[in-house]
């Protein structure tokens, strides 16, 4: 991927509409991406109905735009039906916008909301060879704990402060522009 490629994706959070946006991306992943994103190979049908619940799941998404596609994505997922004190992440990077800083990127903006909505314990789990997740897991301090296979990172966020809440609340309004924009160039697309 060129560095020209990368700088011209931006990050906003996926609008409740875009749901077929997630679901296009995690399509997309390469077979090895897509084992290591949910722990075992799924199928596509797995990954519609896995979308198609982003909503009812109530989980935070953000994603990085790039012409409009998505092209990595970082869930916030509850652990209940509201946010209490855990919550969980994962991250996707499709193949050719891997290792470029993005999976880091999208790690800070899930802890800063993980942050703002008093969650104490952030966890996220991948395979044990999955040594790129726990890299980028162990530069926000994660405590990573192995378990048959599978490594589990425990992130404590900070508390939150008004600065952590003005920014996540001026990257929503900024984040909403771009996606009214994203919709109004698919829309002339289609036309
Ligand atoms: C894991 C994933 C999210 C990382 O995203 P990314 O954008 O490629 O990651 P980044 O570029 O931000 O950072 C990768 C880091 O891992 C390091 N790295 C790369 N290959 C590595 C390896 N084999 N072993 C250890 N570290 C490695 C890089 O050097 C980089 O660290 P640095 O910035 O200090 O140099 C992405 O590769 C992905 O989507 N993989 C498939 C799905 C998945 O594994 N999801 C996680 C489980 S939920």
């Amino acid at each position: 991927m060129s560095e020209e490629k990368q700088s011209s994706g931006t990050i906003r959070k996926l609008l409740p509409t875009e749901t077929d946006r997630l679901r296009d991306h995690l399509l997309r992943l390469d077979q090895s991406s897509r084992r290591m994103r949910f722990a075992h190979a799924v199928s596509d049908g797995f990954i519609e109905d896995y979308a198609a619940r982003m909503n009812d799941m109530g989980s935070i998404v953000h994603g990085y735009f790039v012409d409009g596609e998505v092209r990595a994505a970082a869930e916030l997922r509850k652990l209940g039906d509201r946010w209490g004190d855990d919550a969980e992440a994962a991250f996707s990077v499709e193949e050719a916008y891997q290792d470029h800083g993005i999976g880091t990127e999208l790690m800070g903006r899930v802890i800063r909301s993980a942050r703002n909505r008093s969650i104490h314990h952030l966890y996220m789990s991948c395979l044990a060879e999955n040594s790129k997740m726990q890299s980028i897991a162990r530069k926000y301090e994660a405590e990573l704990k192995f378990e048959y296979g599978e490594v589990v990172g425990e992130i404590i966020p900070q508390s939150a402060n008004y600065i952590s809440i003005l920014a996540e609340a001026v990257e929503d309004r900024m984040g909403y522009m771009l996606a009214v924009l994203d919709l109004s160039k698919r829309l002339t697309r289609a036309a």
